[in-house]
């Protein structure tokens, strides 16, 4: 079975010399790659898109072009549009903010996920737009189809959920979940800010209507991602693009106005060229590691993580045992604050970790943990080593306080 050697992937990332780096969930490095088709572009073709005619812009616009087609397929989203956006939150607001809403909709949403998947919908509930949210309560992490389904009611419009955690790290079935909103009539958006880094993803066999994504989680640069739109979803039932101007419209009359069809549609102004090549260099990166390899790399690490810390006196781990993982483990330390954790953790072994409440309010609040957790979120480039020292700082911070 093909697997991934991280020790000649940590070439790519100069920086791993120096630290230990597991906070990849948050955002992940850019490998050498990725910062070089950057590079390349902006002494080569640094221009804007669809919009001169001389050299330099018919150059941009292939590669952009180019990369939107390689971040598609990547996807496995040949059956629907690829948006650039700057990163998941705003690939969702895309959504929320577009969708020609009744007052009578309803939408149902998950309380573990991360405030981007929450806020956009908790708004259009506050501002009256639709009639009201139903959210699955908070298990012991693992989403399941049926937990969706029960909060379907003949007036759900759409259900917005993660497809992993970035607090657990537990992966949801979202092609159960697709054909749960199939049976009911119900569109589907996933946010799959945390498994398109680790997993290899086939939207087409998935079957949702709306995927978003950030790029800088993924290896890409920062200020990247994109919202894939299933052909099956009209454009009329986005009638409302998110943001007006340059680049969006095909014609103007008086103070009407008609958005162009296609991606252009919701990418206002002028798009972040670079960034997109880079995204495309950072697929083309993951592609030649291999999906399946990167997935089971940090499953394993996060196995290893798992095991490790449970057997520490005084942690506390909240990730599950038993449930299929991205690379991502969440504990506490008793007596100590998580971002002492993370501070003593980055101090004494120069480990990076998240430590807080992870943009996930509603769900600290159901744990009662006022300080959050501290996250460690392993990936392609790290290594067991990296573990066993995450694993033997902390049971040094834990032996302090006992
Ligand atoms: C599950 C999940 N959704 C959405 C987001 C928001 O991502 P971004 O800040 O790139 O928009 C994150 C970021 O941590 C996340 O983990």
């Amino acid at each position: 079975m093909p697997s991934l050697d991280p020790e000649s992937i940590r070439n790519d990332f100069p920086i791993l010399a120096k630290l230990v780096y597991l906070d990849n969930a948050a955002t992940s490095l850019s490998p050498r790659q990725v910062v070089e088709a950057q590079v390349t572009a902006e002494y080569h073709y640094r221009a804007n898109v669809g919009r001169g005619i001389h050299r330099l812009s018919r150059m941009a616009t292939h590669q952009y072009q180019d990369a939107r087609e390689t971040v598609r397929q990547f996807l496995g989203g040949g059956q629907g549009t690829l948006v650039f956006t700057k990163n998941t939150t705003e690939a969702t607001n895309i959504v929320a903010q577009g969708l020609n809403w009744k007052k009578t909709d309803r939408i149902t949403t998950v309380l573990q996920d991360h405030h981007s998947n929450l806020l956009p919908w908790y708004r259009l509930k506050n501002e009256g737009r639709v009639a009201g949210i139903d959210t699955v309560p908070l298990n012991d992490g693992v989403i399941e189809s049926s937990d969706i389904e029960a909060c379907i009611t003949p007036e759900t419009r759409l259900v917005a959920v993660g497809h992993a955690s970035n607090v657990f790290g537990t992966i949801a079935p979202v092609k159960a979940i697709a054909d749960v909103c199939r049976d009911h009539d119900v569109a589907l958006l996933i946010d799959g800010a945390q498994t398109a880094p680790h997993l290899h993803i086939d939207l087409e066999e998935i079957g949702c209507d709306f995927f978003c994504f950030s790029g800088h989680k993924m290896l890409g640069p920062m200020g990247t991602g994109g919202l894939w739109i299933s052909d099956a979803v009209s454009e009329e039932n986005i009638p409302r693009p998110l943001f007006a101007g340059g680049g969006m419209v095909d014609c103007v009359e008086g103070t009407a106005f008609t958005p162009v069809t296609g991606p252009g549609r919701y990418e206002a102004g002028t798009p972040n060229v670079i960034g997109a090549v880079g995204l495309a260099a950072a697929v083309r990166y993951l592609s030649r590691l291999g999906m399946e390899n990167v997935g089971r790399h940090s499953a394993a690490l996060a196995r290893r993580m798992l095991s490790g810390l449970s057997e520490i006196p005084g942690v506390r781990v909240y990730t599950p045992a038993d449930a299929p993982l991205i690379g991502t483990v969440s504990f506490t330390v008793d007596g100590v604050h998580p971002h002492e954790v993370a501070y003593f953790l980055d101090e004494a072994a120069g480990i990076m970790v998240r430590s807080g409440e992870h943009c996930c309010q509603p769900l600290m609040h159901a744990l009662g943990l006022n300080g959050g957790t501290v996250r460690a979120s392993a990936y392609c480039y790290n290594t067991e080593d990296d573990i066993d020292m995450l694993i033997a700082t902390t049971e040094e911070i834990a032996g302090m306080v006992r």
